[in-house]
């Protein structure tokens, strides 16, 4: 399963990336607000970090204006994978630059056939949202599998990235799902290398290797 980095902070994106753990990255506009930078800026600047797809995502809601952007946002980087809301309007884009061999991330996907949809009208990637389901107390797994099941029965070639992560839990049901992708936020990463038996025991070898004669 590949992990994607689900932020717009260069920081975190080079100490993830440090540590091997960045296939791709994800942003959005609220983590581009947080970022306090220029979108165009920390974009070129994350291809400047990682080799592999960035998503960046347009704001505009009807066809040509996605496309204007898509086209801008392109020019950064062949790595640029344009994300696009799940919508009709969103649809049509994606159709249209899968034509033009630009890659898509269809985004804010909360039901199994809108992944259909978007994987349909020619998505690279899908991005069903497990956390923002969870929230209001719908099964956020529940429809990767379903999606899962759904895109293996008829050989779709959408890829799943599983989006909203909020904890370790998502990420390990996730690759017993087989989902393709996790977009993990930093700090999930970091839980994810934490055991408790882990630091007891550099703790306990430590301790050991002081009695061993010098
Ligand atoms: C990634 O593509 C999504 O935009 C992101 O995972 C959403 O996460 P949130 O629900 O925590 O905002």
């Amino acid at each position: 399963m590949k992990f994607f980095i689900d932020t717009a902070d260069v920081k975190e994106i080079r100490e993830a990336n440090e540590l091997g753990l960045v296939d791709g990255v994800t942003t959005n506009p609220s983590l581009i607000a947080k970022s306090g930078r220029r979108f165009e800026e920390v974009i070129k600047e994350i291809t400047e970090i990682v080799d592999g797809p960035i998503s960046a995502e347009v704001i505009s809601l009807e066809h040509d204006g996605m496309i204007a952007e898509a086209t801008e946002l392109a020019k950064i980087h062949p790595n640029i994978v344009i994300k696009l809301p799940m919508t009709p309007e969103g649809l049509k884009a994606t159709k249209t630059l899968h034509k033009r061999g630009i890659k898509t991330n269809v985004t804010l996907i909360f039901t199994p056939m809108q992944a259909l949809l978007a994987a349909k009208a020619g998505a690279t990637y899908v991005s069903p949202f497990v956390g923002r389901l969870d929230d209001i107390s719908q099964d956020g797994m529940g429809i990767i599998q379903e999606i899962r099941t759904i895109f293996d029965n008829y050989g779709m070639d959408a890829e799943i990235i599983v989006a909203s992560i909020r904890n370790p839990i998502h990420v390990l049901d996730s690759a017993l799902i087989g989902a393709d992708i996790c977009t993990i936020p930093y700090s999930v990463m970091l839980q994810l290398a934490k055991h408790p038996l882990t630091d007891a025991g550099i703790k306990k070898f430590l301790e050991d290797w002081e009695k061993v004669p010098k």
